[in-house]
This record gives structure tokens, sequence and C-alpha cells, in this order.
């Protein structure tokens, strides 16, 4: 699913767009856990030892934030979906900690919109749980920039 193929993200969104909204970000949250799990497990090479065990730490992390925000789509009376977004795979260790850089980078840019949007609607509950969710992101998209050997990506809104 491309960029463009997605829900348009209003302002103020209705409570229905906000779950469709919620729905998105727990298709990428499955994403999240299943990248992790399959990654921390195949990443190969000496060097990557230390990394692996952080993405297992990830893998955890990423399947609280998926229960966090299916309660919270519950709690606006709509159906959490079944449906991850696309996990893509390789065998080469850089290119699987890339594929995650690149999908904590839009993550944390989605959530950032979200938790502006949830507050626009005065949905200041789910604001909160989106702020401490993006506060783990951040820290998952600098242990991966740091396993990279690169700066941590700054964020364009
Ligand atoms: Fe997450
Ligand atoms: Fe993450």
């Amino acid at each position: 699913m491309n960029e463009s193929s997605k829900t348009s993200s209003p302002q103020k969104p209705s409570r229905q767009e906000m779950i469709d909204l919620l729905n998105e970000d727990l298709a990428r949250e499955f994403q999240a856990v299943i990248a992790y799990v399959v990654y921390s497990q195949t990443l190969k090479g000496a060097e990557y030892t230390g990394i692996a065990g952080e993405l297992k730490k990830h893998a955890g992390e990423e399947l609280e934030h998926a229960l966090l925000i299916a309660k919270q789509i519950d709690y606006l009376n709509g159906t959490p979906t079944t449906v991850p977004n696309e996990v893509k795979m390789s065998d080469k260790p850089k290119d699987m900690l890339s594929f995650d850089l690149e999908n904590e980078r839009q993550t944390i840019r989605n959530y950032r919109e979200r938790i502006r949007q949830a507050e626009a609607m005065g949905e200041y509950a789910l604001s909160e749980v989106l702020r401490k969710i993006i506060a783990q992101e951040q820290e998952h998209l600098t242990d991966l920039a740091d396993a990279l050997g690169i700066d941590t990506p700054k964020i364009e809104d």
C-alpha cells in the first residue's frame, strides 16, 4: 500500500476517520512486530550480536504498541485490523536495519500527525497514549541509526 492510497488525513478527523487512521497505525505496528521478530533471529555475523538483542527488545515494545492502539480503536467503537503491512525480507543485515530505520521514520511522522489530530478532536487520553508510544519509536530510530553507524535522521513534518 503506498501513501497516496491511504486514508486522507484531515486536521480534525471525525471519529470514523480516526478509527481508519489508527487502523493504519495498527497495521504498521503489526509489521514492526513481525520484522523485529524475524530480523532479530536471522541477523548473522558476530558484529550484529548486540543489535540482534536490541531488535528482540523492540519486538516486545512493538507488541505493546499494537495492544495500546487496538484498545484505542475499540474505545472509539471501531474494529481493529488483523492485517499487517508487508514486511520486506533480505539476507543482508544492513538491508534489514535500513528497512527498520525507514519504517520507524515513517511511524514517527505518522504519530506526530496523529497526536495533533487527537488533540484537535479533544481526545486527550488518546494523545497521551500516542506520546508514550512515540517516545519509544524515537529510541528505536536512534538504536537503528547507531547500529548502522549513521546520525539519527531528522524527521520532516
Ligand atoms: Fe511501535
Ligand atoms: Fe518502533
